[in-house]
């Protein structure tokens, strides 16, 4: 399938973020990953839990990358393989690189150590070493970019050694609490983890929310000081904050506006309220960019798919994946598309599950369509009601209105498929192909037993199993011959009659219908297999 035909033929454009670009010089950023996520009692990394769609980690990768560019360095742990991948499948530029480093911590001896482990990442080449670096936990998916250009801001502002983001909580537990000095100026003097806390502590509502700007030839010399010796048995990182005060560096703090955006993933329960705010945050943001809702509480969006103006969904709507919907489409209820191309004009009706697929511009589906992967509606195609396909390509202006399976098929220009055509493409071990010409009419109940090519402008009669190749411009009929019996169906009425239908018993014999006796016998061995 030309895949690179499709693309250039849809002229989707991908509407511009309106977020800030710009990269800020001398800034590296560090995003740790590599914990398991205990409390969210998981097979999974909790990195690798989503939020609309998206893993937990990429929230904070992708913040990175939008204010330091090309330095930033992720470090995993638990499952790292699968972490990694999940970062360079999401990131990858067309070379196929990713701009992202991966580093490894082996043992999760904390964060202060996850940290250390990045140290290498930005010590080598050419580069001078980064001048601060902001640090992130990798489960704080509503932190906004804006509140990290503020905190870098603060930091310059102050001469900071260490900037930390706090938020002010009703309920502080599980966090570190922030430790302010009592002087008039109640600078911050450390963090204090909630397990290490004493009940004074415990009972401070500021809280740390795990965002840090730290002075470069400050972070690495003071991690390298830190020691195990807490409730957790491992190197904070929030202790850099008490290395730097100590040392008479100066320590700033920025308290967010909305605490909510220092939510920190720990558990299911904290899983499923970032998953609220941030498919809110999602539906904002394409209302704001021209989309219609009809019921936005029930349409569910995906971090990473793009919708064109004057779109419309429809109530229960799932857009997922890397779906990209043109301008103009109508998406009507309970359609779901995940990792799909939709061009413009696209009117998609009721209950569409499609995925990893291309519909082509002013295409019509549905109701009840399923395209599974590889299938591309080409424009003005339509498809109707129980059709499945998979891997097919159907022409442009072509028809598959009625209750179809299309598997492997390759279907030209104005192409009509017959209700319930099927393409026979799996003998049981291997699939094969099956390839129509333009202009071919399929009559209804089609049958092709793959591989099979039927040329342009053939036209196969109603209820014919194709088994060989079609010449162009042929009929093709293959049916078996019709019997006409007169009178036949009125005899056997007539004969049903004379059979008590509970007991089976033969009323009355007759002599007037052929074949008496063994259309009686039939008749009642059809009555006691009835009544078993
Ligand atoms: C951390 C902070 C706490 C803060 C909270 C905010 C420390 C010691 N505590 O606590 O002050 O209020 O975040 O949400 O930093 N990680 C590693 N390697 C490790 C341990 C953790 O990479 O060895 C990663 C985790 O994957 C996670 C992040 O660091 O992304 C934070 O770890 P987590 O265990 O969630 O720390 P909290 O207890 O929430
Ligand atoms: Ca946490």
């Amino acid at each position: 399938m030309s895949r690179s035909r499709v693309t250039e033929s849809l002229a989707v454009k991908k509407p511009v973020r309106h977020d800030q670009q710009e990269k800020i010089a001398g800034l590296a950023v560090v995003v740790m990953a590599a914990g398991l996520g205990k409390r969210m009692c998981s097979k999974q990394a909790k990195v690798l839990h989503r939020v609309a769609g998206q893993e937990l980690v990429l929230y904070s990768v992708r913040l990175g990358l939008r204010v330091a560019g090309d330095r930033v360095a992720v470090v995993v742990g638990h499952q790292a393989d699968l972490v990694r991948q999940a970062i360079v499948r999401a990131t990858s530029e067309k070379s196929g690189r990713s701009p992202v480093a991966v580093v490894e911590q082996r043992e999760q001896l904390g964060t202060g150590h996850a940290v250390l482990q990045s140290r290498p990442v930005f010590a080598v080449g050419k580069r001078a070493s980064p001048s601060r670096y902001l640090i992130l936990n990798g489960d704080t998916p509503l932190l906004q970019e804006a509140t990290v250009r503020e905190l870098l801001r603060i930091h310059e502002v102050e001469r900071a050694t260490v900037t930390v983001l706090t938020a002010v909580l009703e309920d502080a537990s599980g966090y570190g609490r922030v430790v302010r000095a009592r002087s008039t100026e109640q600078r911050v003097s450390r963090i204090v983890e909630d397990r290490d806390a004493n009940p004074e502590e415990q009972a401070i509502h500021e809280v740390n929310v795990g965002t840090y700007v730290v002075n470069g030839e400050f972070l690495f010399s003071a991690l390298e000081k830190l020691d195990p010796s807490n409730a957790q048995g491992e190197f904070y990182l929030t202790e850099i904050v008490r290395l730097a005060e100590h040392s008479g560096q100066r320590v700033a703090a920025v308290v967010l506006d909305n605490a909510n955006e220092g939510l920190g993933v720990n558990t299911r329960r904290q899983l499923a309220e970032a998953e609220q705010v941030v498919r809110q945050q999602i539906r904002n943001q394409w209302l704001d960019a021209g989309v219609t809702m009809i019921d936005p509480a029930s349409t569910w969006i995906d971090a990473t798919v793009t919708i064109g103006k004057d779109t419309v969904l429809y109530p229960n709507v799932t857009l997922e994946g890397t779906t990209v919907i043109g301008e103009d489409c109508v998406l009507r209820s309970s359609t779901r598309l995940t990792n799909c191309t939709v061009g413009n004009g696209v009117d998609m009706l009721d209950h569409c599950v499609c995925a990893d697929s291309y519909i082509e511009d002013a295409a019509r589906l549905g109701p009840f369509v399923h395209l599974r992967p590889g299938v591309v509606v080409r424009k003005k195609a339509k498809v109707g009601n129980f059709v499945e396909m998979k891997k097919t390509d159907l022409g442009e202006g072509s028809k598959a209105n009625h209750l179809s399976y299309l598997g492997d098929t390759k279907i030209g220009k104005s192409v009509n498929i017959g209700a319930g055509t099927i393409t026979c493409n799996y003998d049981g071990v291997r699939k094969y192909q099956t390839v129509i010409g333009d202009g071919v009419f399929l009559g209804s109940d089609t049958q092709l037993i793959a591989p099979v090519t039927v040329g342009a402008g053939a036209i196969i009669a109603a209820g014919t199993t194709v088994t060989e190749d079609v010449p162009a411009d042929a009929l093709v009929i293959g049916r078996v011959p019709q019997v006409n019996r007169a009178g036949w169906a009125a005899r056997r009425r007539a004969l049903q009659t004379d059979v008590n239908h509970e007991t089976g018993q033969v009323k009355r014999t007759t002599k007037y219908i052929g074949g008496t006796k063994k259309q009686v016998a039939f008749l009642k061995s059809n009555q006691t297999k009835t009544q078993r």
